[in-house]
C-alpha cells in the first residue's frame, strides 16, 4: 500500500466552492483524489518548464489583479531587470479588475523559465500561461 500523509489547508471559500463545481463535473468521487490530481498536474507541468534547454522564443500570457497592492510596480520592475530577454509586452485591460499581459521573450530557455517562475509567484497573479518555440523551427525529428 502506498504510505499516505495527511495535511490541512485553508483556501478561500469562493476557491473551494468553483473547485467542488469542477470535480463534480469531472465526476470525482472524493475532494482527496482530485486534489491528488491536481498535484500530479503542477509537478509535471513543472518539469516540463525545467526540462526546457538552449535558445527559445516564446509568449508569457499573465493575468493579474490590478487592485493588488505594489504588483503592477513589482511586475514593471521584474520585466525591467529581464529587458535582454523581453521583446515587446502587450498590455489588455481585460475587465474591472484584471490586466491581461503577453509579454514576448526570446533567449536562454533557462533564463525565460525562471521569469515565468518569479512572475508566477507574485501574489495577486491570477494565471500565467508559457508558449516557446524553438528559433528557426529546428525541432528534432
Ligand atoms: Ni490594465
Amino acid at each position: 500500500m502506498v504510505d499516505m500523509d495527511r495535511i490541512s489547508i485553508s483556501l478561500p471559500t469562493k476557491l473551494l466552492g468553483e473547485f467542488d463545481e469542477v470535480i463534480s463535473e469531472r465526476g470525482y468521487a472524493s475532494r482527496s483524489e482530485a486534489i491528488r490530481d491536481a498535484i500530479r498536474d503542477y509537478i509535471i507541468k513543472h518539469k516540463w518548464i525545467h526540462s526546457l534547454e538552449g535558445e527559445r522564443a516564446g509568449t508569457i500570457t499573465i493575468i493579474y489583479d490590478h487592485h493588488a497592492s505594489e504588483l503592477m510596480k513589482r511586475l514593471t520592475e521584474i520585466q525591467h531587470e529581464n529587458g535582454d530577454l523581453i521583446v515587446a509586452t502587450l498590455h489588455m485591460h481585460l475587465d474591472h479588475d484584471h490586466c491581461m499581459e503577453v509579454v514576448l521573450v526570446k533567449g536562454d530557455a533557462k533564463r525565460i523559465r525562471e521569469l515565468t517562475d518569479k512572475l508566477t509567484s507574485q501574489k495577486g497573479v491570477k494565471q500565467v500561461k508559457l508558449t516557446v518555440m524553438v528559433p528557426g523551427g529546428n525541432i528534432p525529428e
